[in-house]
């Protein structure tokens, strides 16, 4: 099989690579081979390659700066991703596309104010223009009626790249106290655990007797995340407690005060609840979905593993 991979030198396009690599063919574009700004080589690129599948988890990803560059942020994550889905269709292959918990606004919850998990039929409303574009990208792949997954996900991080745990690592080194916004929740994933289950459903895919009836069976929207619920200062809390356990910071801990997010204000609006119900994906695909916290060990492990190889990280 062969699978038109997009945004492998992103986070999550890398773990899927190496998730990938040995049982399928995969052809990864850079940005200089494809560029996704510019909607109208899509097609082109799409018909000489000809794949059996197409994984996208290619994204203009930065979420302050969208507000300032809305056509580009709207051009990456909805007018490329509704090229993806014309081309799976007229093709008759599939298209696994990621999403994010920015389609939401956070406001779900119980007549006391406690915050409800989001599932796939909530309705969507967008905080800030990056989840605005995503959600467009979402609603034209499920218009185009092309066979389709749409993983969302939330709060992204791996061992390489630009993510929260990289700057908590860095700034743990460099600061002695850090403010960390504590009212915001929703659950950390790790590119790991991501590419891990994405090949999981891949194999599901490739075992199926009937492709065109296991498709009609499973496309849709579906929320992806690890186990669990907490909030950027926990979150930093656990991850200096790991480094400093397997000797990744040569420093006494910083003191981690949580602040809200008042007190941090950004260009763009975040959702104060980014919590996804994962019974759906639990159901439909019989997969296990670790603890968020089980899932950074191994990130940190990782990390670890680079620092005693003599890798930077
Ligand atoms: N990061 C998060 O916290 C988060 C949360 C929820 C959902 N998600 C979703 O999860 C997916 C993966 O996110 P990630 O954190 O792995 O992203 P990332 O690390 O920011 O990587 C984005 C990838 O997209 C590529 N890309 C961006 N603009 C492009 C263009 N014009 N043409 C071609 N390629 C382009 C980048 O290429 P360059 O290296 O050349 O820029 C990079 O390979 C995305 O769909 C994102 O929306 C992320």
């Amino acid at each position: 099989m062969k699978i038109l991979l997009t945004g492998t030198s992103g986070q999550l396009g890398q773990s899927l690579v190496k998730a990938l690599n040995d049982v399928c063919e995969l052809i990864t574009p850079n940005r200089h081979e494809l560029d996704l700004s510019n909607v109208a080589s899509i097609a082109p690129y799409i018909q000489q390659c000809k794949p059996d599948l197409i994984i996208n988890p290619a994204a203009y990803t930065a979420v302050d700066l969208a507000e300032k560059e809305r056509e580009t942020a709207f051009r990456v994550n909805a007018q490329a991703p509704t090229v993806f889905a014309q081309e799976a269709k007229k093709l008759g292959i599939g298209l696994i596309h990621f999403s994010t918990d920015y389609v939401f606004d956070g406001s779900k919850a119980t007549a006391n104010g406690e915050q409800l998990p989001y599932n796939e039929q909530d309705s969507c409303k967008p905080l800030n223009v990056y989840g605005a574009s995503k959600l467009a990208g979402e609603q034209a792949i499920t218009e185009s009626g092309c066979q389709h997954l749409i993983l969302r996900t939330s709060w992204v991080y791996s061992d390489f790249g630009k993510n929260f745990l990289l700057t908590i690592l860095r700034l743990a080194k460099e600061k002695t106290d850090l403010n960390i916004v504590n009212d915001q929740w929703g659950t950390p994933s790790s590119t790991l655990f991501l590419s891990d289950v994405t090949k999981q459903i891949w194999l599901q895919m490739q075992g199926a007797n009937n492709a065109a009836s296991w498709w009609q069976n499973h496309s849709g929207i579906y929320h992806l995340t690890p186990d669990g619920f907490t909030n950027w200062c926990e979150f930093s809390q656990e991850i200096v407690n790991s480094a400093s356990h397997l000797g990744l910071l040569d420093m006494p801990r910083p003191n981690i005060h949580g602040i809200p997010s008042s007190a941090y204000p950004t260009p763009a609006q975040r959702p104060m609840n980014s919590r996804l119900d994962k019974t759906k994906i639990i159901r439909d695909f019989g997969i296990t979905i670790p603890d968020w916290r089980t899932a950074l060990q191994v990130c940190m492990q990782d990390l670890a593993g680079k620092k005693q190889s003599g890798s930077s990280i």
